[in-house]
């Protein structure tokens, strides 16, 4: 409790909830030296760190702060073995493209110890570490913290993974796993996603909407189904549920129970940075200084049009699991946010 006001007090104070600019940072002063400092005698346990990134959920700021904290580069945090998969999911009707983004990834040079994955790759990860596994929660209550397996065991079941080794560590004992993820409103999170990738028009955002209809409904036409990309696809319309739980609304329950660390809400990011903070061992106050530096994740507020009442209605059908989903995420969140306050 005492943190919790204590860290309110201080995001007011140095303006991370707002974005206001009056800089409370002393020319000159290297913070991230200062932070490293003080995060030293936190070290001594090993920290691996896989931060589950949704699309358009703002999960750049998150990760950004992942990355600060742990002080890992953007050429390191996106090594988590599959280094081409974005490429080939975003430019998959360009094959010139998809070679450029290639390159551009074979380019970028780490000369860091690896471990961490915070990239859009973190999606296949959990996907494929709890895909066709029975997840056994070991309370009643599935919002309880006691869910949460130990480090070594989540480990074991990301190891599994055989690609993401190139992040994870070969022996488990003594080794911190800290999973967070970030979940947005779905009907906002499939609004952002087509203004995002296409243009601002009504009629095109309708037959969006309706392709991903019929998806849900079952009765997609098979022309219709053979046009689509399918990651691409899924991503659109039904990502939470499709990477937690194969489809299963009880099975990405399940997921986020027992694998996640952090479970943050967009809606909630300041409160949910200063979880992520205490998480790692900061406190709010380093939270807050972070916050100075790390620009907020820009939504394209101004292409989006607002929305039409059919649209809205055929989004909250086409996102009835990932609702169920986001509702019980609220509730963890919740719970994990007082615990690490
Ligand atoms: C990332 O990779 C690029 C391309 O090799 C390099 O110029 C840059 O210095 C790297 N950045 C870091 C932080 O290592
Ligand atoms: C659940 O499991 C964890 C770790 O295995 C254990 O610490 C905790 O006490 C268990 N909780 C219950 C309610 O059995
Ligand atoms: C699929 O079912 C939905 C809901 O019942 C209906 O509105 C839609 O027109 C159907 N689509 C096709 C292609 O038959
Ligand atoms: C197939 O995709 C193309 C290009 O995206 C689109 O113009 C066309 O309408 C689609 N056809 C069907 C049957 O959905």
């Amino acid at each position: 409790m005492f943190w919790a006001l204590l860290s309110w007090a201080l995001l007011a104070a140095v303006g991370l909830g707002s974005g206001c600019s009056e800089d409370l940072l002393e020319p000159g002063l290297d913070y991230f030296s200062f932070l490293q400092h003080s995060l030293e005698p936190r070290r001594a346990k090993e920290t691996y760190s896989l931060f589950v990134k949704f699309h358009k959920v703002a999960g750049t700021t998150w990760r950004d702060f992942v990355d600060h904290i742990t002080g890992v580069s953007l050429n390191c945090s996106n090594l988590c073995g599959k280094p081409y998969l974005e490429c080939q999911i975003a430019y998959h009707t360009d094959p010139l493209f998809t070679k450029l983004c290639e390159l551009d990834m074979d380019a970028r040079h780490c000369d860091q110890p690896l471990h961490s994955c915070t990239f859009h790759q973190s999606l296949e990860v959990i996907r494929q570490a709890v895909s066709g596994r029975t997840l056994t929660a070991n309370s009643s209550d599935l919002v309880s913290l006691q869910n949460l397996w130990p480090d070594d065991q989540r480990l074991a079941l990301l190891y599994n993974v055989d690609w993401a080794r190139v992040w994870l560590p070969s022996t488990f004992g003594g080794k911190r796993l800290l999973t967070t993820t970030l979940l947005r409103d779905p009907t906002e999170r499939i609004r952002s996603y087509y203004y995002y990738i296409a243009p601002s028009t009504h009629e095109g955002f309708r037959s969006f909407l309706e392709s991903r209809r019929d998806y849900v409904a079952g009765n997609m036409t098979q022309e219709a189904f053979e046009n689509e990309s399918w990651p691409l696809f899924l991503q659109t319309c039904c990502e939470y549920e499709a990477y937690l739980g194969d489809g299963s609304v009880e099975k990405a329950k399940l997921t986020l129970a027992t694998q996640f660390n952090l479970v943050g809400i967009t809606e909630r990011m300041s409160e949910g940075l200063v979880s992520l903070g205490r998480l790692y061992g900061l406190t709010p106050w380093e939270v807050g200084r972070l916050g100075k530096e790390i620009p907020r994740d820009l939504d394209n507020g101004q292409n989006k049009l607002d929305w039409a009442a059919d649209e809205l209605l055929l989004a909250t059908y086409v996102s009835k699991k990932s609702r169920a989903v986001y509702d019980f995420a609220k509730e963890l969140f919740q719970q994990q946010a007082w615990a690490w306050a």
